[in-house]
């Protein structure tokens, strides 16, 4: 209603409302090097094609006359309550999208009653994070270093400064082979992005001959250090109760594509799972993230809240995701994309359209609330 008045006023959306226009327009608001990073995904894409190719196959078949007025889309998750059952995905290295970063990421969460998940690979510090919006549903997202006291030493301080689960990311202790970056000879990391939650850490900075704000030197140092210490390819489920000794916060395990693994993490202590193939930026090859969903949540069954990414651009995506299983999803580009183009303004206009289409797509297709939906609300489409 808000576009159509506009509309009426002659004003046109300020912001682009599709996932593809957004995107186009954001990359000719970024340099290439940040495009080709955040656009791009492992090898030859494929698995980025495929999840998007998943959508396709699962059609909603709406339902009529099913008195769709008082709807509901606000959820509780581990804890954490939600006004919809959408979160900002981790994003690592936004200040590479736009100097707002991480503080705009959790600024539009708070803004909008959504749960905003910071990445380790974060620009700005968890601690800065959760000045800047003390009262938004803040998750950390762990990178598991390779330093167990680092690991240790990043969890409390989450714990701390206010974040109310750990989602461990289990499948990048490397940064896969991606060709858009390759070609472009560029890394965050290696020109100073997403490194403010080591810089700021007590156990990292023991680690280093002299604090990386002491000049040039020190800080190419401690970025070497980092890239020394970021990941830890030697962990194994057995790792997970570790973690649980570390803190009293909820652990969510990102990254789970096959059943088994789904049925590991809980076996292990995870109090839940996220299915994710880091929105095609790992393994290439891989099974879409949206096939994977409806076999991991028949192996968890009731255990604990699968979560689902990669894929999402539309709330008909969410919907599609919530009917096959998922309690909630995450979306990862849409947001970036919204804070390349207008900082915080951008991330709550791009998180606003996909909630509005969330809405109006449910109740036209004779839904009330996500609770709703179950698989019959689908047909699959070969
Ligand atoms: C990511 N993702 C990610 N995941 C994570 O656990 N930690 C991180 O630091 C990052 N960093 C990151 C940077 C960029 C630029 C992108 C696009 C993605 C993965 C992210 O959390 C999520 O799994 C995907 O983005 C979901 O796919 P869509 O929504 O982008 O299709």
């Amino acid at each position: 209603l808000e576009i159509y008045l506009r509309g009426l006023a002659g004003e046109r959306p300020e912001l682009p409302v599709t996932y593809d226009e957004l995107e186009v327009a954001a990359r000719g608001a970024m340099t290439a090097e940040a495009f080709a990073y955040v656009a791009g995904g492992a090898g030859s894409e494929r698995t980025l094609r495929a999840n998007r190719a998943a959508f396709d196959r699962w059609r909603l078949v709406p339902r009529m006359l099913r008195s769709v007025t008082d709807r509901e889309l606000s959820t509780e998750v581990l804890g954490t309550p939600m006004a919809a059952p959408v979160l900002l995905a981790p994003v690592g290295t936004a200040s590479v999208i736009h100097p707002d970063a991480e503080r705009a990421q959790a600024r539009a969460a708070a803004d909008l009653g959504l749960a905003s998940v910071l990445s380790t690979a974060a620009s700005t510090s968890m601690e800065e994070v959760a000045a800047a919006a003390p009262e938004a549903n803040r998750w950390f997202q762990l990178y598991w270093p390779n330093d167990p006291e680092l690991a240790e030493s990043l969890v409390r301080r989450a714990e701390r400064a206010g974040y109310r689960a750990i989602v461990v990311t289990v499948d990048t202790w490397t940064m896969a082979w991606r060709p858009r970056d390759l070609a472009l000879g560029h890394l965050p990391f290696l020109h100073g992005h997403g490194l403010a939650n080591y810089f700021s850490d007590p156990v990292f900075r023991s680690r280093l001959a002299a604090p990386p704000e002491s000049g040039p030197e020190a800080r190419r140092a401690a970025i070497l250090a980092f890239t020394g210490l970021f990941g830890n390819p030697s962990l194994s489920w057995s790792d997970l109760a570790t973690l649980r000794s570390w803190t009293t916060l909820p652990v969510l395990v990102k990254g789970v594509c096959h059943p088994d693994d789904a049925r590991a993490a809980l076996d292990a202590g995870a109090d839940g799972v996220v299915v994710s193939n880091h929105g095609g930026r790992q393994v290439d090859g891989a099974r879409a993230a949206l096939d994977c969903l409806v076999d991991v949540a028949d192996a968890v069954a009731a255990r604990g809240p699968v979560l689902f990414d990669s894929g999402i651009r539309s709330g008909a995506d969410v919907l599609v995701a919530l009917a096959l299983g998922a309690d909630a999803v995450l979306v990862g580009r849409l947001w970036a994309f919204g804070l390349a183009l207008a900082g915080h303004r951008g991330v709550v206009h791009a998180m606003r359209a996909l909630l509005a289409e969330l809405d109006l797509t449910m109740a036209l297709a004779g839904y009330r609330s996500p609770a709703d939906l179950d698989r019959r609300a689908l047909a699959f489409e070969r």
